[in-house]
């Protein structure tokens, strides 16, 4: 079993989206086991978005790397690129509340990735959060001088996940009970 962090951005919050995103999740048969609403400041947005260098480095990379499909060679460094997009981020995430969740269930991580879609949401297939409910793009993000608003953040994987949900929750906020139907999902298929 897996849990996975969420954050509903800012610009998933302004626009109404929050029943309709977690309603994707939910549908799934993801158990929430943590819920809140937050309005991020500055400490916390950098705690969720750290400066550790390869997490900058494969952040710059995605933005070059989309840079150069479009014929546009950038002069910055993937690294210089992710601490100017971590820059960004730190507005971005504090620009009003967001709605952090956590997710638990069968290789949570991946599905929540799945159903959110790629980073860039030009770039991400209708069906997807991201393809739905966003027509941003790199290109938009670079030209506005911010970063992609992307409505949603997901952990990429468990180990992300596990650091991701202590920066926005405490033991006591995540809960154990039982989905009427986790019998039937997490069912043995032999009788007794
Ligand atoms: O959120 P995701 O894991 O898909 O992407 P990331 O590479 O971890 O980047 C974190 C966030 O930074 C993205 O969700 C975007 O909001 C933003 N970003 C951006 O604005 N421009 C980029 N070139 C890369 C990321
Ligand atoms: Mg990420």
């Amino acid at each position: 079993m897996e849990r996975t962090l969420v954050l509903i951005k800012p610009d998933g919050v302004q626009r109404g989206l929050v029943g309709e995103i977690i309603k994707r999740f939910e549908n799934t048969g993801l158990k929430i086991v943590g819920m809140k609403m937050v309005y991020a400041d500055e400490k916390r947005a950098s705690k969720h978005y750290t400066d550790d260098e390869s997490w900058l480095k494969s952040v710059g990379e995605k933005t070059l790397k989309s840079a150069e499909k479009r014929g546009i060679k950038m002069d910055r460094t993937a690294l210089e690129q992710g601490k100017w997009i971590r820059e960004l981020l730190m507005s971005y995430l504090t620009m009003s509340p967001l709605v952090a969740l956590v997710l638990e269930g069968n290789e949570a991580v991946g599905k929540v990735r799945l159903i959110t879609g790629p980073t860039n949401p030009q770039e991400a297939p209708p069906g997807t959060i991201r393809g739905d409910f966003s027509v941003d793009s790199y290109q938009l993000g670079d030209q506005l001088e911010r970063p992609i608003q992307n409505l949603i953040h997901a952990s990429e994987n468990p180990k992300e996940a596990e650091r991701e949900i202590k920066v926005w929750f405490n033991k006591e906020e995540l809960h154990f009970f039982k989905r009427v139907d986790e019998d039937l999902i997490y069912r043995k298929g032999k009788k007794e």
